[in-house]
């Protein structure tokens, strides 16, 4: 495996506006295999750091390497043999006239036997659910599917990296349990997820590593046990821990490390803490 970064960021500067930059100097080299999870408040600048790393956006000022590729020199279509971005709004992705084919586009340009391309699809239909609607047109389906459907058509090739853009927004649970199992799945066979949300306790549950976007900035990174710890700067960026990490830290007089971030965990310090004060 190489030990070159899926991605590196250097100096990134992005404007949409000439006077209004929407990411002002963003540094970040994200790791083969990483599990990565991007979080801040609304217009912080999430989505358009994320869309630098399949080339749908390019710099104004710096680098973003793919693979050490500069995605300045390569085509969306090149770069899409080894990124796949889940976007935001699943309406500005789904284009075919059918679930089936909308899954289909992705497999058949990456060059795979037929036999593998159906079985791709048809497990990508299952991961998801879509069977019923594989004839229908994806545009008719309401937001969830519509959803569901865009994440599909990126979960079917396999990218070695995989970028989710709010994947679980409008899901229901048993449909966001199962993505996560698959996504999780994907990253315990070596692919790298970055992982943009809104929903603290799922980059809690998920990520390895947490960056904090503020005003086009990385304000802080590191762990998520490191960072959901970090209250001042959470709270500059309009966030707050997950509520049982929030939970365990009002409990801290009581022994409840501050950085549980699950139930399980929190339970778990719960049952050493009654052991030790019977
Ligand atoms: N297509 C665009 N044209 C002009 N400005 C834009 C465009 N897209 C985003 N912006 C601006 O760039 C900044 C960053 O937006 P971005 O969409 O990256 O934020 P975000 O962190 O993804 O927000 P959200 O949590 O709402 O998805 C915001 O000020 C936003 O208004
Ligand atoms: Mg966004």
């Amino acid at each position: 495996m190489t030990t070159q970064p899926a991605i590196a960021v250097q100096g990134l500067v992005y404007r949409y506006d000439p006077e209004l930059p929407a990411l002002e100097g963003v540094d970040l080299e994200i790791a083969n295999n990483a599990y990565l999870g991007v979080i801040g408040q609304n217009g912080s600048g999430k989505t358009t750091l994320v869309k630098h790393f399949n080339g749908l956006l390019k710099p104004t000022e710096g680098h973003v390497l793919v693979f050490g590729m500069d995605t300045r020199q390569a085509s969306v279509g090149q770069m899409a043999h080894s990124v796949g971005y889940v976007f935001q709004n699943p309406d500005h992705q789904i284009f075919c006239a059918t679930t089936r084919e909308e899954i289909a586009f992705g497999p058949r340009n990456l060059g795979l036997s037929d036999d593998l391309v159906q079985e791709r699809i048809q497990d990508a239909l299952d991961a998801f659910a879509l069977g019923p609607y594989a004839d229908v047109p994806p545009a008719v389906l309401g937001y969830g599917l519509r959803r569901k459907v865009s994440i599909a058509a990126v979960y079917v090739m396999r990218p070695q990296i995989l970028i989710l853009d709010e994947p679980t927004a409008g899901l229901d649970r048993r449909s966001a349990d199962e993505l996560m199992r698959r996504v999780d799945a994907m990253h315990a066979e070596g692919h790298t997820i970055v992982l943009v949300s809104h929903d603290m306790q799922l980059v809690a549950t998920h990520c390895r590593e947490v960056v904090v976007m503020d005003e086009g900035r990385i304000l802080v990174q590191g762990t998520p046990e490191e960072v959901f710890q970090e209250h001042a700067a959470l709270a500059r960026a309009s966030l707050a821990p997950p509520p049982v990490t929030a939970l365990a830290q009002r409990l801290a007089d009581l022994g409840m490390p501050g950085h549980t971030l699950t139930i399980e965990s929190f339970c778990q310090a719960y049952g050493r803490i009654r052991e030790a004060h019977p």
